[in-house]
């Protein structure tokens, strides 16, 4: 793959043509926050917390989804950057329900860890104290809408590596939720196969395994990995 070079946080550095600026920053030890991007998940850019900053861009661009091109000047981290990363996930901890103290998820939450970073200890906009149902009607898992932040890694690991395709998005906005089967409680679902690979992916307690109680709920991600490699040996001709 052809080089090329771009400056990131004043340092030169080189990359491989195709990459995005996220992996080519962490590749060099830089950390950018990240939540609705995972790798080995489709890049969707939509939580916005990897955004940077490019010379001769008027606005900040999301990293997750932005190639790194020869000469680009890039800036992962300024008072602006991080202003703005702080107001996005204090509008996310704003626009559902996240008490911390009774999610089952506490303590390995994604979301957490992030405003915990970010040195978030208030909220400075009005909650919108949503009243969002829960569906606990699959026998395994249940769902939380108010712990949803929307990233849709559920959506992405249950169609393109499971292949199912339960979950859909409803609505836009604040109150659009994530449904089964086209919004039916997703115990009565005929699409899900119960793999519980959505649950494992999901950054909070919005989905989990019910029997969790408080603070117990752990999340084991290297399937994905292991998948993505056995798929990758198989189409070159390998033995998965
Ligand atoms: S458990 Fe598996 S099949 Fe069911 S919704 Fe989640 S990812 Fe899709
Ligand atoms: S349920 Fe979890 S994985 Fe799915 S969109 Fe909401 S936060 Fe993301
Ligand atoms: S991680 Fe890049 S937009 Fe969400």
């Amino acid at each position: 793959m052809p080089a090329i070079t771009l400056t990131i946080n004043n340092d030169l550095i080189s990359a491989r043509q195709g990459q995005t600026l996220l992996e080519v920053a962490r590749e060099h030890g830089i950390e950018i926050p990240t939540l609705c991007h995972l790798d080995g998940l489709e890049a969707m850019g939509g939580c916005r917390l990897c955004l940077v900053e490019l010379q001769g861009s008027s606005r900040p661009v999301p990293s997750c989804v932005t190639r790194a091109a020869e000469g680009m000047v890039v800036t992962t981290h300024s008072d602006k950057l991080v202003e703005y990363r702080k107001m996005l996930v204090e509008l996310l901890l704003a626009e559902r329900t996240h008490t911390c103290s009774i999610c089952v998820q506490n303590n390995n939450c994604e979301l957490q860890t992030l405003a915990a970073k970010l040195g978030i200890d208030h909220v400075r906009f009005d909650y919108l104290n949503q009243q969002l149902p829960m569906d606990a009607s699959r026998e395994r898992f249940a769902l939380d809408h108010n712990r949803c932040v929307l990233c849709l890694r559920c959506v992405r690991v249950c169609d393109a590596v499971e292949g199912a395709h339960t979950w859909d998005v409803r609505g836009r906005g604040s109150t659009s939720r994530i449904v089964a089967d086209l919004d039916r409680p997703w115990g009565t679902s005929t699409s899900c196969t119960d793999c519980g690979k959505c649950v494992q992916l999901c950054p909070t307690g919005a989905l989990f395994k019910k029997g969790a109680t408080v603070g117990e709920m752990r999340k084991e991600r290297s399937f994905l990995n292991r998948i993505l490699e056995r798929r990758r040996l198989a189409a070159q001709g390998g033995t998965p």
